[in-house]
């Protein structure tokens, strides 16, 4: 594993944005797969892909994304939705078609409809090969949406959101208690297949959990530390995220 230490968040997002077009660079034939996550963290290295994009020095048209995780219950179009989220903070912002935006699908009639759309989620990942995982951590050791708890060889499913993770995203809702209460996530088996992970946390609220991850054992208790198996894990942290490091 590398571990990146910057001296600020929007350094942290130069040293991330380039592990990931290095990582891209990597592959050896056909177009890009990304691996891509919402939430605040990533913002600032989409941000730094785009003005690479601007330099000439990437192109995301022809790059497949798939996200990481979706709510149960909201469509693909909701306002809310992790997709709608990532067509104005990653495709409108790197120049990604939207069309070649995978999500998981979390609406369905029943549970059993979202259950296949959960393992026909899972195949195509495995199908197109992730070339790069972009990833953030949750302040209890969440990677996607895979909750303390989760299996290390779990696949793309639902999942029941934390207390702490609902009250964690309640700023992008009216409150914890309109935030959905389960996600369709890619399991951490299906997040490891990717060829390379990129991981990035800032700010002193990670710092436990970026710790317990990189130097606690390898334990459903932290989901993050399952980047300890991976052979190529960049993690990239500021200052306050690294705090607890030994
Ligand atoms: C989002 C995701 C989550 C977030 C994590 C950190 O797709 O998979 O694991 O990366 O909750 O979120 P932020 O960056 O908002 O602190």
């Amino acid at each position: 594993m590398e571990v990146l230490i910057a001296a600020t968040a929007e350094e942290a997002a130069t040293f991330a944005a380039e592990a990931v077009l290095d990582g891209l660079r990597s592959r050896r034939s056909g177009d890009n797969v990304l691996g891509v996550a919402t939430g605040s963290t990533p913002l600032g290295l989409y941000a730094e892909l785009a003005k690479a994009v601007e330099r000439g020095e990437a192109d995301f048209s022809t790059t497949t994304a798939f996200a990481l995780d979706e709510y149960v219950g909201l469509e693909g179009t909701h306002e809310q939705s992790y997709r709608q989220t990532l067509v104005t903070e990653l495709c409108n912002v790197v120049g990604l078609p939207e069309s070649r935006l995978n999500t998981p699908d979390g609406y369905g009639d029943s549970e059993a409809q979202i259950r296949a759309q959960a393992a026909a989620y899972d195949a195509a990942i495995i199908e197109a090969g992730v070339d790069v995982q972009i990833l953030g951590i949750g302040t209890n050791g969440h990677i996607g949406f895979n909750e303390p708890g989760s299996s290390l060889r779990s696949r793309t499913r639902i999942k029941r959101l934390s207390t702490q993770t609902r009250v964690d995203n309640a700023r992008f809702f009216e409150g914890p208690d309109a935030v959905p209460t389960h996600s369709v996530t890619q399991g951490l088996g299906t997040i490891l297949e990717a060829r390379r992970m990129v991981l990035v946390a800032t700010g002193s609220k990670k710092a436990a959990a970026i710790a317990a991850a990189l130097e606690g054992p390898l334990s459903a208790a932290c989901p993050g530390s399952v980047l300890q198996l991976h052979p190529d894990a960049v993690v990239v942290l500021d200052e306050a995220a690294a705090a607890g490091l030994k």
